[in-house]
């Protein structure tokens, strides 16, 4: 016996609902039918078939569901993985409301040529349907029989429709159930099942996360973004696979949490937000430069770093996305080198940046707050030597990814990261759109400022005054 769950308890927390919407006239009480899964506590995956879009689109459900909608059932995944296999093998419960004739005969026969019924017969999961259709299709002896074989046959769970008024202006059964009772069906359909699966790497991709506070107002963060280059000659460099997506997701980040953003860019093929301070640059040098001049505690006077006096104040993070080489041609060439010359390249390391930044600010910044440093880590294969880079290049985080998996790394819309921190723990983060990784990392960012601002006021208030050191 499961004990009933107290007043006030949502009675589908943690739960991976997928919610089929088929082309029925009642598709826009879906979105409502949605909002009630979500007031639950569901996590909720919408799927339409083709011609529920025409009566639906897609942007409200994905909106309100921070799920990719699914509405193809042969397209996939951003991360490439095949969207009604994850469904099927993720969702704690199907829910195909309002479910057509047309869906309940595909269904019956075990057609898969949509989403919603290759998800369904892909599923061990609980199905629950809820048709709405005309009085005379409901009761149809082919409707009859389709509703027979899924409820005896595979077991699912049908709200039946009621009675009143309908599309064809006429009345009978045929209207989609109460919406609050097809909910209390995917409740009782689900009983004290465990949760199928709560790793949310392996549910479909987040798209978009909870809206932040304004919490870095008065921060100024300073962000690298893009891929360096490296001159060969005039006409050549070395670059890399960087687009610049993901520093331009944390400044846009950063931007709508009130920080002062400064973004230093490298190559990017991002269109880069306005409200930031964008000061360009290409090679690992130009960046090196950069960056010694916006991390600066106060501004040389006259010095000039392109930014015309912009960095009004220290910088309270720094959070370096950008790709910098890790080796630049040794002696590049102010003339093109003819092909005919021939051209073996001689290249020597570059400098650690980060590693540069986090003596300076330790230097310069004594007996005041340092800034929090964040740095990226490509990793291919496994991310075992991260924590090791977190404490050898005296940084507070470290995020690192495996640009070798799908779904993750260049050129990509979303992320798979693990942040590791100076303690030595480490928060592996699901697949995610890269706003919300921006999200995640500034999340850490801005706790680690207020952690930073209420030691140094700790630490003010128990030293001792000239006076009252002199009393004792
Ligand atoms: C305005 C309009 C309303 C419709 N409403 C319903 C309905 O409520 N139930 C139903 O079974 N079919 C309804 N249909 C017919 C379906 O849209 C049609 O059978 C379609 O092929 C269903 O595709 P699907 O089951 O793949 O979503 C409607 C069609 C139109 C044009």
């Amino acid at each position: 016996m499961t004990a009933a769950p107290g007043p006030g308890a949502r009675r589908l927390e943690g739960r991976l609902i997928a919610l089929g919407v088929t082309g029925s006239i009642a598709a826009y009480k879906a979105v409502e039918l949605l909002r009630l899964l979500t007031a639950e506590g569901a996590d909720v995956v919408v799927l339409l078939s083709p011609s529920a879009t025409r009566f639906v689109g897609p942007l409200s459900f994905a909106a309100l569901s921070r799920h990719p909608v699914e509405s193809d059932v042969l397209d996939l995944l951003p991360d490439g993985r095949i969207g009604h296999i994850v469904v099927a093998d993720s969702a704690d419960a199907i829910v195909v409301a309002p479910a057509t004739a047309h869906w309940l005969a595909a269904m019956a026969n075990g057609l898969a040529g949509d989403v919603v019924t290759a998800a369904a017969l892909a599923t061990s999961a609980p199905v629950v349907v809820a048709p709405a259709m005309d009085g005379d299709m409901w009761t149809h002896p082919a409707t009859v029989a389709n509703v027979g074989r899924l409820r005896e046959a595979f077991g699912y769970v049908v709200v039946a429709p009621e009675s009143g008024p309908l599309a064809s202006g006429q009345s009978g059964v045929g209207r989609l159930a109460e919406l609050p009772a097809i909910v209390d069906a995917v409740v009782e359909a689900l009983d004290s099942q465990p949760i199928r699966q709560p790793d949310a790497a392996r549910r479909p991709p987040i798209t978009d996360g909870t809206p932040r506070e304004a919490d870095l107002v008065s921060r100024r963060i300073v962000i690298t973004a893009g891929g360096t280059r490296e001159p060969i000659d005039p006409v050549r460099y070395i670059g890399n696979r960087s687009t610049g997506r993901m520093g331009a997701a944390l400044a846009d980040a950063a931007l709508a949490r009130g920080a002062a953003v400064t973004l230093i860019a490298a190559a990017v093929e991002v269109a880069l937000p306005e409200g930031a301070d964008v000061i360009r640059v290409e090679s690992t040098a130009e960046l090196r430069a950069a960056l010694r001049n916006a991390m600066a505690s106060a501004p040389a006077p006259g010095a000039s770093d392109g930014s015309d006096g912009r960095i009004a104040k220290p910088a309270d993070a720094l959070v370096m996305a950008a790709a910098v080489a890790d080796f630049t041609p040794s002696k590049p060439q102010d003339r093109k080198i003819p092909r005919a010359e021939g051209l073996t390249l001689e290249l020597s390391p570059t400098p650690d940046l980060l590693g540069e930044v986090a003596s300076l600010v330790g230097e310069k910044r004594n007996g005041k707050a340092a800034p929090i440093l964040v740095g990226f880590a490509a990793e291919t294969g496994s991310l075992e030597r991260a924590p090791g880079k977190v404490a050898a290049k005296s940084i507070d985080f470290l995020v690192a990814n495996d640009v070798s998996e799908a779904g993750s790394g260049f050129g990509t819309d979303t992320n798979r990261v693990t942040i590791f921190d100076r303690s030595g723990s480490k928060d592996e983060l699901p697949l995610l759109s890269k706003r919300e990784v921006a999200d995640r990392i500034l999340d850490r960012v801005a706790a680690a400022l207020d952690a930073r601002d209420s030691d140094a006021q700790t630490a003010g208030m128990q030293q001792p005054t000239s006076s009252e050191g002199r009393s004792r």
